[in-house]
Parts: C-alpha cells; sequence; structure tokens
C-alpha cells in the first residue's frame, strides 16, 4: 500500500534502511514490549505533531519507560527524516522499543538503553473511490487486552482482526464488547444518528485516536453537534452515516456493514462536509510550525 522511504532514523543515526539492524534479543521482537506513533505528514509538515508526541509520552508512562526524547528533539528527528527523503506528503513511523538484553526474562531489568527507530513512508493520494463510495466493514468481537488506550506495537489482535476484513473483502473490522462499538481494528468509529455525531469515551478500551479529536474540533466548526458517549450495537446497525478516522486517511465513509447498506448506502451529507473541512484544515495549518 505504501512504499518506506530510503533513510530512517536508528539509534541517534540516521542510515538507509536497508543496512538498518536491531538484536533479535530486542524486547520488541521477543515480547511486543514496545510503544510507537504513525504520523501524517502533509506537504512536508506533520500534522498534529504535538497530540501524536504527547500521546506517545502516555504510552510510554502505560509500559513505566521514561522519553528517551523530548518533543523538541523528537520534532528535529522527523524534520531531518522528511528532509533526507524529500518527502511531500508521507507518513513517520516513530517506535520505542525498551530494549534488548540477554535473560529473556518477562520482568526487564533495569537500565536497560531503549531501542528508537524511525522511517519515512509515502503517503499514496487517498483514491476518489474511497470518498466517492464508501468502504465496506464487518463486525466481529473485540477480543484485545484490556490497555488498548496503549499504542503497543504487541498488535496480533488486532492483526487477527484486520484479516476478517480482508477475508471478506471489507476495509476494516469494527470491534463490538459487551453490546457496544470500542473502535476499529486501526480506526477510530464515529456515528452519525439523528443529526448528532457520536464516538464511545475514551478510556481504556480504545486508543484516544488523534484524528478523532479532529473530527470533533471540526464538527464543532460546521455545527454539527457531537458526543462522547456510549455507541450500542444497534445504534451502530441503524446509523445514517458511519465513519472511520485515522491518521493515515483522514475520514472515510463506511457504506456497508457486515453486507447492509448504512443509511442510503451512499456517503452521507455530514460526510461530504467533514471530508471538506479536513482537507480545509490541513490547508490552514501549511506553513505554520508543526510542534
Ligand atoms: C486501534 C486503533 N484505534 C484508533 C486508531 C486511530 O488513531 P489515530 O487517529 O491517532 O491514527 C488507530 C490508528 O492506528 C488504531 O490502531
Amino acid at each position: 500500500m505504501s512504499r518506506p522511504l530510503p533513510i530512517c532514523y536508528l539509534n541517534g543515526t540516521c542510515l538507509p534502511l536497508e543496512q538498518a539492524r536491531v538484536s533479535p534479543l530486542d524486547r520488541a521482537f521477543l515480547f511486543g514490549d514496545a510503544v510507537y506513533e504513525v504520523i501524517p505528514v502533509y506537504g512536508g509538515r506533520p500534522f498534529r505533531l504535538r497530540e501524536h508526541l504527547h500521546r506517545l509520552d502516555r504510552s510510554l508512562a502505560g509500559i513505566r519507560m521514561p522519553p528517551p526524547l523530548s518533543h523538541g528533539e523528537w520534532a528535529a528527528v522527523c524534520a531531518d527524516l522528511l528532509a533526507r527523503n524529500g518527502a511531500g506528503d508521507a507518513y513517520l513511523y516513530l517506535q520505542v522499543t525498551r530494549g534488548a538484553e540477554h535473560g529473556r526474562s518477562h520482568s526487564w531489568p533495569d537500565g536497560l538503553r531503549p531501542t528508537l527507530f524511525a522511517y519515512a513512508s509515502e503517503l499514496e493520494p487517498l483514491a476518489g473511490k474511497l470518498v466517492e463510495e464508501g468502504v465496506s466493514a464487518v463486525t466481529a468481537e473485540d477480543t484485545r487486552w484490556a490497555r488498548r488506550d496503549i499504542k503497543s506495537t504487541a498488535l496480533l489482535a488486532n492483526v487477527l482482526l484486520k484479516r476478517l476484513a480482508v477475508d471478506a473483502g471489507a476495509f476494516e473490522t469494527i470491534l463490538l464488547e459487551d453490546g457496544a462499538l470500542t473502535e476499529g481494528s486501526s480506526t477510530t468509529v464515529h456515528v452519525v444518528k439523528d443529526g448528532i455525531l457520536r464516538t464511545p469515551p475514551n478510556g481504556r478500551h480504545i486508543l484516544p485516536g488523534t484524528t478523532r479529536d479532529v473530527v470533533t474540533e471540526l464538527a464543532a466548526r460546521m455545527g454539527l453537534p457531537s458526543a462522547s458517549e456510549a455507541v450500542p450495537e444497534a445504534l451502530l446497525r441503524e446509523a445514517d452515516e458511519i465513519w472511520l478516522a485515522f491518521s493515515t486517511r483522514g475520514v472515510l465513509p463506511v457504506t456497508r456493514l457486515d453486507g447492509r447498506p448504512v443509511g442510503g448506502g451512499r456517503p452521507g451529507p455530514w460526510y461530504a462536509r467533514m471530508h471538506a473541512a479536513f482537507l480545509a484544515y490541513i490547508r490552514e495549518l501549511a506553513g505554520t510550525p508543526a510542534l
């Protein structure tokens, strides 16, 4: 889907991605003991960088690691990667692992040196078809762990859940728990019903999505009332519109859920306005400092 750009960052050095090496004893490899961020870049400018770095710090605190770099230092790494790769529209991937050690002990020893890895990838232009026709989604029981607010690289459950969508020829798997919506396997889910935009409240059961906050802010600007509250499965299934929000694609409309049309089976009128507002917001930020 997207192509990694040639120069990456590893532990303080920029080097060709092809030459980057980490130890197989790194705890990210053995235990998934790591956190990460994915930051969209439009016209060479990281989008909502402050919010992404704030969430990275939050994820690190969640796994009991101090931030290895300040926000200014991360911003410099991002700028360096974008400059070296000549990146325009792209996304940045940042990963912090607890580091390599020799004992493979579940509880980590003190004093490990974290592994810091970052690379940039091309962001393919958003296919007009996705916006004009929408995407399909299937539903599944949310089988993930109890700390989904931590953006951990331990993504096996998400990976298996996403595969259910692919197997069904769909774009995303929308997850349900105890009869209510949580989120998508890699997206925040918003629902429009009777002129109100709803998304489940943040908490340990979902990732605090950065795009979700943009959607909420833009909804307020557009005069679309929004509520951060539980979304029962019945409301999801009766929705006028369903949207997926995520960093690499912004906001996409879901027009089929489990094979049935959502609303009129076409992207809804609020989606058209949200999509336009999102693009306008990106243009509005162009040329302003990323941090
Ligand atoms: C499980 C999950 N929820 C929500 C999101 C959306 O978060 P963001 O808008 O910050 O990309 C993601 C993004 O990867 C995700 O993996």
